[in-house]
């Protein structure tokens, strides 16, 4: 579905015409997500944005992922979201720029995308997050997802990172 709404929030599958947008976000950013995303570390640039933008498109017709700008009530970018195929579950990533944390839009995009993913026929979502991101880990556990595994991160990782993935999983009720 290019657009999932639960009447706040609204996540718009990105396009490529949407370069502007994502490189003022994201960059705008440039502290708060560097931290913890490497793709962000040192600023977000139109050839970051480009490549994001280009390999999201044709992720999305592969099949391999869905991703998707967030947009709050006053039709704002506020971050961005996606859904990535791990056959036969989902997994779900995120960020929002800083002056929209707190609100619960990443919340309300991820429950979007648990909700997509059922539709979708997946058995469970998986959620995962640097052992240290106590912002990232309190999504899931407001959903109801429950602490699966622990793992290693694949190098490099974000200067606020400690390096270990905790991998948290939401399973298809009945
Ligand atoms: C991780 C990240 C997206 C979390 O952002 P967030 O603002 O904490 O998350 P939400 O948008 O769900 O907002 C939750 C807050 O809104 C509040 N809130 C308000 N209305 C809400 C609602 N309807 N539902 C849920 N929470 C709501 C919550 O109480 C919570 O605030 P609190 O922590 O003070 O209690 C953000 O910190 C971020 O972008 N970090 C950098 C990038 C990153 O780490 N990405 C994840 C990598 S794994």
């Amino acid at each position: 579905m290019d657009t999932l709404t639960d009447g706040v929030i609204t996540l718009v599958r990105w396009r490529r015409e949407d370069l502007d947008v994502l490189v003022r976000t994201a960059d705008g950013s440039r502290d708060h997500l560097g931290d913890w995303l490497v793709w962000a570390t040192g600023g977000y640039d139109r050839a970051k944005g480009e490549e994001f933008l280009t390999g999201a498109e044709q992720r999305w017709e592969n099949g391999q992922s869905q991703d998707y700008a967030i947009c709050t009530p006053e039709s704002v970018v506020a971050g961005g979201c996606g859904l990535i195929n791990r056959d036969p579950g989902r997994e779900i990533g995120y960020w929002l720029a800083k002056e929209h944390t707190g609100r619960g839009y990443v919340t309300r995009a991820a429950a979007l995308l648990v909700a997509e993913s059922w539709r979708q026929g997946a058995t469970f979502v998986e959620i995962r997050h640097d052992e240290r991101n106590e912002r990232s880990a309190a999504v899931p556990r407001r959903l109801g997802f429950t602490p699966h595994r622990q793992e290693p991160a694949g190098e490099p990782v974000a200067p606020a990172c400690a390096g270990i993935n905790h991998v948290w999983r939401l399973t298809r009720p009945g």
